[in-house]
Parts: structure tokens; C-alpha cells; sequence
């Protein structure tokens, strides 16, 4: 049975006299820092962009090498971006970890795919967000608070579990509660979301504008009724706290006939084999090798494909009409 941890299961004292470096003040390192000094405890922050460092700084952090923040931290939370992990933790982090260390990562991907690999002595966990890094921030204080993923990769010590479920409680997530699954789940999991929902919603909605629009609607009715007015956000929404089913049998009759007598019209026998292509690719190992790749030939295959995106007359549209709702939108 999948165990949940909540608010009972986490207790602060375990963090007492333990400072915690945060490598990254990014999306979520930002966040997760400023959570974990309201919930009273001492951090250091590592962060190489100037920028983010002075932001930090500002607002009363000290701000470290990275190196001195695993000399003098005995909690070490890894939030710089997935990419640059493995080569920050080889020349910036390896070399100083010793006995007692607690190694806490935001994403399974790396360890999952063999570009880490922390030495035998230290405590190796993962408290993993299902939410955007700010949102971290914002439902800290909320009573919803945020799911996480949870998990102990080495537990070197005996109280690797002790000490995450502290972490987890002082970052906020174990309010709504923080699911135990392996590092190779998470892993897994974040990708397929990523490589299949994210895709084909992509697809559904440019789909549907650009056929909506050829048929003659404004940019503006097609795009409000698709999702700019956020409907679907509201419908989601009822998903998330009612369940999928719930979501549509409390829509309008006209809705729930309309979607299950044509439902079945959409459902290709090839979607279900090509997420499994999908998830096949990411359990091999395939997509992690054909990232680094990427990433080693400085994105140029990501690049193109944002370029080409961009050209697409659908988003001048979407502009106009965004500009319509007074929206400015960042380029
Ligand atoms: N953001 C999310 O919503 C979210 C949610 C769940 C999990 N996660 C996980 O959290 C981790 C961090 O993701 P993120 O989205 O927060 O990344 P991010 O926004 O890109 O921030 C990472 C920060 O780390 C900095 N950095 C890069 N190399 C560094 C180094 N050697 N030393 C110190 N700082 C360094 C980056 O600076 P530069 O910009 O100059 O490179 C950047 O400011 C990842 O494992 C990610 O998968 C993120």
C-alpha cells in the first residue's frame, strides 16, 4: 500500500542545530529556502547567476560557494537544473560529502539514470514538488498546501527518514501530503507527463484553433472558448478535488451526453502503443542519453524546434487577442 505522510509524521527537532545549504535559488530553490527559514531554520545559499545571488542577498541569505556550503551544511539540497547537476555534484559537491551527509534532490532523474552516483556513506532522499516552483512559495501558508513525492535512495545513517520527513514538513508539503514512491517511479513518471499529456494537449489545442479559426470564428471567440478564459483551469480544478468522473458528471447534460457519445471517436487504438513507445524510451535509458546529447550540442535540436514554433501564425493571433483581455505577454 502507498503510505502518505502528513503534518503528525514530520518533527522539526530532528533539524535542530543542522543548517541546510541550498544549491540553486532558482524557480524552486527560491522557494524552498524561504520556506525553510520561516519554518525557523538556518540555510545557506549557493547560486552562481550574480543576479539571483543579490536578490538573495537582499533579503538577508548568506550566500556561499558551493563548496562551503557541503563543508559546513550537513543537509544539502541539489536544486540547479537537471543538466548541470551531474557536473556541479562531481566538482562542487563529491569531493567535500562525508560520513552523515543527508543529499536531498527535487527530481529522481538523475540518480534514476546513472549521471549521479553519491558514495555509500552519506543519506540519499528525495522530496519532489507536483507543483510549480513559485507555488511552493505561495501554498506554503495556504491550508491546501502541495503533494510531493517522497523517498529514501540510502539511508547510511539509520535516520535518513527522520531527517526528510523534517525537511518535508518545514518546506510545506506534508500539509497535503507527501507520497512515498522509488526515485525510478518519480523519474519515470515526471517524463511521461511530460512526453505524453504535455504533447498532446499541445496538439488538441493547436488543432482545434487552427480549424476553428479556418472555419471562419475570430481568433478571439476560438481562443476564449478553448482556454483562454480558463474554463478548462476551473474544470481541472473539479478534476483534482472530485475526480475525473465527477468533473464531467457535474457539468451540463448537454456536456456529459456530448462527450461520451463521441468520445470513442477520438480514441485511437495507436495512442495507447505510442505512449508505451514513450514510456519504453524513458525506462531504457534512451531519452535520458538523447537529452545529455542535446545538451552537449548546446540544445541545437530544442532551438529549432522553438523557432519554428514561434513562426507559427497561430501565436500572433493568440497575441492580439491575449492584447484584446489588456494581457501583455512576455516574449
Ligand atoms: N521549478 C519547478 O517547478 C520544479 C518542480 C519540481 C522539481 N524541480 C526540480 O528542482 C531542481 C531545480 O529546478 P529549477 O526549475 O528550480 O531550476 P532553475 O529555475 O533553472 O534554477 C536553478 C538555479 O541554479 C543556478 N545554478 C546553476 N548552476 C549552479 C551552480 N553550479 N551553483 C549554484 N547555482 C547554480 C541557476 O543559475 P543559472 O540560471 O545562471 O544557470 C539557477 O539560478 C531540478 O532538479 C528540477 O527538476 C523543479
Amino acid at each position: 500500500m502507498t503510505m502518505i505522510y502528513y503534518e503528525e509524521h514530520g518533527d522539526l527537532n530532528h533539524l535542530q542545530g543542522k543548517t541546510i545549504g541550498v544549491i540553486g535559488y532558482g524557480s524552486l530553490g527560491q522557494s524552498v529556502a524561504l520556506n525553510l527559514r520561516d519554518s525557523g531554520l538556518t540555510v545557506l545559499v549557493s547560486e552562481i547567476a550574480v543576479d539571483r545571488a543579490e536578490q538573495a542577498r537582499e533579503i538577508g541569505f548568506q550566500v556561499v560557494a558551493t563548496e562551503t556550503a557541503v563543508r559546513q551544511c550537513p543537509i544539502i539540497l541539489l536544486l540547479v537544473p537537471n543538466e548541470v547537476m551531474p557536473s556541479v555534484y562531481l566538482e562542487q559537491i563529491s569531493p567535500y560529502l562525508e560520513r552523515g551527509h543527508l543529499l536531498v534532490f527535487a527530481s529522481a532523474y538523475n540518480l534514476t539514470f546513472g549521471f549521479i552516483e553519491p558514495p555509500p556513506f552519506v543519506d540519499v532522499g528525495l522530496i519532489a514538488p507536483r507543483i510549480l516552483g513559485p507555488a511552493v512559495r505561495e501554498r506554503f501558508t495556504t491550508p491546501e498546501g502541495y503533494h510531493s513525492f517522497i523517498s529514501v535512495a540510502q539511508d547510511s545513517s539509520g535516520n535518513a527518514w527522520p531527517l526528510l520527513l523534517a525537511l518535508a514538513k518545514a518546506v510545506g508539503t506534508l500539509r497535503a501530503g507527501a507520497i512515498e514512491i522509488t526515485f525510478q517511479w518519480e523519474a519515470e513518471l515526471d517524463l511521461f507527463v511530460q512526453q505524453t499529456i504535455l504533447p498532446l494537449m499541445h496538439l488538441v489545442f493547436t488543432t482545434a484553433a487552427n480549424l476553428l479559426i479556418g472555419k471562419g470564428y475570430t481568433p478571439e471567440a476560438a481562443l476564449t472558448e478553448l482556454y483562454l478564459s480558463g474554463e478548462i483551469t476551473y474544470y481541472l480544478e473539479r478534476a483534482v478535488n472530485n475526480g475525473l468522473l465527477q468533473a464531467l458528471l457535474r457539468s451540463p447534460l448537454t456536456n456529459q451526453y456530448g462527450t461520451f457519445t463521441r468520445v470513442n471517436r477520438f480514441s485511437d487504438l495507436k495512442l495507447e502503443r505510442l505512449m508505451e513507445v514513450t514510456l519504453d524510451e524513458i525506462r531504457s535509458g534512451a531519452f535520458a542519453k538523447e537529452w545529455s546529447k542535446e545538451y552537449a550540442d548546446g540544445f541545437s535540436r530544442l532551438k529549432k524546434l522553438i523557432r519554428e514554433q514561434q513562426g507559427l501564425e497561430l501565436w500572433e493571433l493568440e497575441k492580439q487577442a491575449l492584447e484584446m483581455f489588456g494581457q501583455n505577454i512576455e516574449s
